[in-house]
């Protein structure tokens, strides 16, 4: 089975903060970074670096030379990345003191893909293969409804959520990996055990991985629920803990791993993640994990 990614790629503009900012509120910053990131770009990456073989697809403008080197670094194949005129799509993001995050993400009309991109880029792949998404990317549900056309297995991280895709046709979706926030948008509920319970009966056909930050994760099949509690570390910054957990856990189970064992090492990898700045240059590689685990 081959993974193709249709995900986000985004320069990150990293404003190291006391505190988020409030509305109102003017603050300094204790130091700036650019990271290559992008929801898409850093599950890629996490995929790559647990030692899967993944296709990203998305577009990346006349700045992207950094975005595209650090796919191609980590073993990303990027024929289905097109390079288009204009700035890259690009991220402000706050860390705290506590490494917690917020992001505004902003792409330009240039970095959307079309429905030509999708055409082109699920040609190259069959129903024997899966679809990687989050919904950075304009167009997603489009890409969701052709891939489904096509039998492909469809893996959703519905990040950032909005009210628009309860419309996106979820029941053709195979696996759900989302944060309690996702969930909660999805089902109405907060506690972790009633997300899942709404979420196996609106979609009887699905797989679910609800992350929980420090408070662990879960997964559910039609059959079984499985638990994973987090490793405890210091946090540094937390942007890219659930890209890294989405990569790590998606190269176990597509490698044929047992679920509690995809499950322990995303955890495990997310923790590294966490502990580290940035984005995708926080993820770790398969040899850091083995080594600690
Ligand atoms: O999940 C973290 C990512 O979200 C960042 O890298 C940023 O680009 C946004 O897409």
């Amino acid at each position: 089975m081959k993974i193709v990614n249709y995900g986000s790629i985004n320069l990150d503009h990293v404003y190291q903060v006391d505190h988020i900012v409030q509305p109102g509120e003017t603050l300094l910053a204790a130091e700036q970074n650019l990271f290559c990131g992008g929801k898409g770009l850093n599950q890629s990456i996490a995929l790559a670096k647990a030692g899967a073989e993944i296709f990203h697809a998305g577009v990346v403008g006349e700045d992207g030379d950094i975005l595209l080197d650090a796919l191609r670094d980590a073993g990303v194949d990027i024929s289905n990345v097109r390079r288009a005129p204009g700035a890259s799509a690009h991220t402000v993001i706050q860390v705290d003191r506590n490494g917690q995050n917020c992001i505004i993400v902003f792409s330009g009309e240039n970095m959307h893909p079309s429905e030509a991109d999708i055409d082109r880029i699920l040609a190259g792949f069959s129903s024997d293969d899966a679809v990687l998404m989050q919904n950075e990317l304009f167009n997603t549900p489009l890409m969701m409804r052709k891939a489904a056309d096509k039998g492909m297995s469809i893996i959703f991280n519905p990040s950032p959520v909005n009210q628009e895709m309860l419309s996106y046709p979820l029941e053709a979706v195979s696996w759900f990996l989302l944060n309690e926030i996702e969930g909660e948008a999805l089902t109405g509920e907060t506690d972790p055990g009633k997300i899942l319970d709404v979420l196996e009966k609106k979609y009887p056909h699905s797989s679910i991985v609800l992350t929980l930050g420090k408070d662990g994760a879960w997964a559910m099949t039609r059959n079984e629920r499985f638990f994973q509690p987090a490793y405890k570390v210091k946090a540094v910054d937390t942007t890219a803990a659930g890209d890294t957990f989405t990569g790590y856990f998606l190269a176990g189970i597509s490698s044929g791993m047992p679920i509690p064992d995809a499950l322990r090492r995303a955890a495990f990898a997310s923790s590294i993640a966490v502990s580290r700045k940035g984005a995708a240059d926080s993820i770790p590689t398969v040899e850091e994990v083995n080594r600690a685990e």
